[in-house]
């Protein structure tokens, strides 16, 4: 009989977003006159830029042709997509980011899992707790953790417990760590990291020989212009950090699909018998095998976000899902619910009422406002109590929605059947 990898038999139940769809469906078709609304999943819902998709039409059209049809393309990404992506993106905010150093793929969900293809078993790892549920996931899978504990905590990895006491400012770790996932601003919780805490995260990686996993998928959101948006925007941050980057949420790709893997050139890692190898060669190595590409249509899709129209287009679209953070905010505020986040992130994270858990108020939302979140303790144990809404919706949504909550009662009595 076929072996299975049994890595995957220690992962919790299923993963979260899909976890909660089976519920939704399950509610839909006991009801299946509710008008839900779903506020969960981080997933976009207005439609592509103009740029992009005239880009796109062009592409298509030269597809069409003998002269612009275009087979497999460089698995790193066309090079005018990763020269465009370097100049806008990095070096336009003083970080020494070259084209050769961008690798375009098809979603930074997807490379933040597979970089632990170039990465060895034996690193120890720092998650924050709540978490991007995929950071942990991936590296169970791979085997790189012990079993899960009772809260769902695995075994070897160490967590950084973020919550408003310490306001969602992840501690450095208190035992050495090789490998740190930090996602700024934050999923879920919305925070964001000046640039002196970022600072110190660099200078622990560089003290300790660690590498930091930067997930900047969220970067576009930030409103307060002293924020960073790069990790490379900190000093030495080269020699220590690989960034994640995406289309999705600020241009709307989440099914077109593109996004951005920076591996700086120089930055070293070692192996088991001390040999020591760049990252940037063994991305590339990885890349160059087990990938061919993103699609020459979505990658001209994905350079017209840097268009005059496109950058104009995209500030519309996150100036629109920021305003629906602010309803979010104002709205649950005046409920009575204590909230976080939403202001520098479409993710607006908040405390559950007294004497409800977090899958409480998942169903108390979904039974009474027919409305979808996110539990906060799907994204790690600490997440318990809180709960994340997420502002990618119509406008007519957010509003209908926070009109059902401020409606329905937040009241532990109104919870009804607890998961
Ligand atoms: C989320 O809801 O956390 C995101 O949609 C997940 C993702 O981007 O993969």
């Amino acid at each position: 009989m076929v072996q299975i990898n049994g890595n995957y038999l220690k992962l919790k139940a299923g993963y979260l977003f899909p976890e909660i769809a089976r519920r939704v469906k399950a509610f839909a078709e006991a009801q299946p006159e509710a008008q839900l609304i779903r506020l969960g999943i981080g997933d976009v819902t207005e439609p592509l830029p103009a740029a992009c998709r005239e880009a796109m039409k062009t592409a298509i059209d030269a597809m069409g042709t003998r002269e612009g049809f275009h087979g497999y393309g460089p698995e790193q990404g066309y090079l005018w997509l990763r020269e465009a992506i370097a100049q806008h993106d990095f070096q336009s905010r003083g970080c020494a980011i070259s084209a050769e150093e961008i690798f375009v793929s098809d979603g930074s969900k997807c490379d933040s899992s597979n970089i632990l293809d170039i990465l060895g078993p034996d690193n120890r790892i720092a998650v924050t707790d709540p978490v991007y549920p995929v950071y942990v996931d991936s590296n169970v899978m791979a085997g790189r953790t012990g079993e899960a504990d009772a809260s769902g905590q695995y075994g070897g990895l160490t967590y950084l417990p973020i919550s408003a006491e310490n306001g969602f400012n992840a501690p450095l770790p208190q035992q050495p760590v090789d490998l740190i996932y930090l996602c700024f601003p934050n999923n879920p919780t919305g925070a964001v990291a000046s640039r002196a805490q970022l600072q110190q995260w660099v200078d622990y990686a560089r003290a300790h020989n660690a590498l930091i996993l930067f997930d900047a998928a969220y970067e576009a959101f930030i409103q307060d212009p002293e924020l960073p948006h790069s990790i490379y925007e900190i000093e030495g941050a080269r020699e220590c950090a690989i960034e994640f980057r995406s289309f999705s949420k600020n241009a709307g790709f989440t099914g077109t699909r593109c996004a951005i893997t920076a591996v700086p050139r120089g930055l070293m890692g070692t192996s088991a018998e001390g040999e020591s190898a760049e990252l940037w060669a063994l991305w590339n190595r990885r890349q160059s095998t087990k990938f061919n590409g993103v699609s020459y249509i979505v990658q001209r899709g994905a350079e017209a976000v840097y268009s005059a129209e496109g950058q104009a287009q995209v500030k519309a679209l996150v100036t629109f899902y920021m305003e629906n953070a602010a309803i979010i905010r104002r709205e649950l505020s005046a409920a009575g619910l204590q909230v976080y986040g939403g202001e520098q992130a479409p993710y607006v994270w908040l405390k559950t009422p007294e004497g409800m858990d977090s899958w409480g108020f998942f169903d108390h939302l979904l039974n009474s406002a027919h409305v979808v979140g996110t539990p906060g303790s799907g994204f790690g144990a600490a997440g318990e109590g809180y709960f994340r809404l997420s502002a990618f919706n119509s406008r007519d949504n957010v509003e209908e929605a926070m009109a059902r909550i401020a409606r329905g009662s937040l009241a532990p009595a109104a919870a009804g059947a607890a998961a």
